[in-house]
């Protein structure tokens, strides 16, 4: 999609972290806002300071894993803006546990909010966006859709499954010789509150299985890389300029990538998950 002004981007998880600078990103280009976000106090913020701005938004309190809900976004944006363009996936939410010590209960939330959200956004809005004949539908994975790292069991699982959503419909967006473009968001550290939202949002808020001194020491090292992670208003631009030029990988920290080609280099040449 070249021309963005006066056309409409939805984004979940739209009033914080990484949705929030895509909000922006999209507004300096004089896009009009649907912004989602559970988290209402902090969509009111957005709305205010879009509001502020001349920016024409607006938005909803919206859970992305009950898909009535998203169903009630795309009512929101059609019957405000009559049309979505662009619309990303990007709500989510995180807790370093094990695969093997994870509550099923926190299995299910992270894949209905991680996984089941994205699926919902596709289901509901591609057909609005093929509607217009162009446009684009991105989603949030994270390089934990790309390597499943040790201690992050659910996550890894629901962001490979971004990953390869995203992928089907590119490539099956591209098989109909379609103008609408389909991408995948892959970030690595972004200095965000993914960590305290995640706390506050886990549903009954019961302590997490203890995996041991290791777990508590890697949780203290992801929040200190997420802390000198890159700006989230960075990332709106980079998804923003990435929708122009209508790539399908979105990859904030790129020189990551050689974990994956170690990983493919394994499977290659021992069939081992990684090399020793
Ligand atoms: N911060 C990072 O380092 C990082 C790295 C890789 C991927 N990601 C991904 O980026 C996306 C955005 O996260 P962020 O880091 O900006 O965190 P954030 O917590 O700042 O923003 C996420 C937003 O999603 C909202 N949200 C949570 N659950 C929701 C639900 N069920 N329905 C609707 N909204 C919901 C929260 O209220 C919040 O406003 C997530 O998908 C996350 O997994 C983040």
């Amino acid at each position: 999609m070249q021309e963005f002004k006066g056309k409409v981007a939805v984004v979940t998880g739209g009033a914080s972290g990484i949705g929030l600078g895509m909000c922006r990103a999209f507004a300096a280009r004089g896009m009009k806002l649907v912004i989602a976000d559970l988290d209402k106090e902090a969509l009111a913020k957005a709305l205010a300071e879009f509001d502020a701005a001349k920016v024409e938004a607006v938005g909803m309190p919206c859970d992305v894993s009950q898909l009535e809900q998203v169903e009630a976004l795309a009512e929101l944006a059609t019957s405000n803006f009559n049309a979505v363009h662009v619309m990303c996936n990007n709500a989510g939410v995180g807790i370093p546990t094990s695969a093997r010590n994870m509550k099923l209960a926190d299995w299910k939330w992270i894949i209905d909010v991680d996984l089941w959200g994205p699926i919902y956004g596709v289901n509901v809005f591609l057909p609005l966006i093929e509607a217009q004949g162009e446009g684009h539908i991105n989603a949030t994975s994270s390089m934990a859709g790309l390597i499943a790292a040790q201690m992050m069991g659910a996550y890894n699982v629901a962001k490979h499954g971004v990953v390869a959503l995203m992928a089907s419909t590119e490539r099956e967006l591209r098989a109909k010789k379609s103008n609408v473009r389909a991408s995948v968001l892959c970030p690595g550290p972004i200095n965000t509150n993914i960590s305290r939202h995640s706390v506050e949002f886990r549903p009954g808020k019961s302590k997490p299985k203890a995996d041991g001194a290791s777990a508590g020491k890697l949780a203290s090292n992801i929040q200190a890389a997420l802390e000198q992670g890159m700006q989230p208003n960075e990332v709106g631009e980079l998804v923003a300029n990435s929708i122009a030029e209508e790539k399908f990988w979105m990859l904030t920290h790129p020189r990551w990538v050689k974990g994956v080609q170690n990983q493919v280099d394994a499977m290659r040449d021992d069939q081992l998950l990684t090399r020793a």
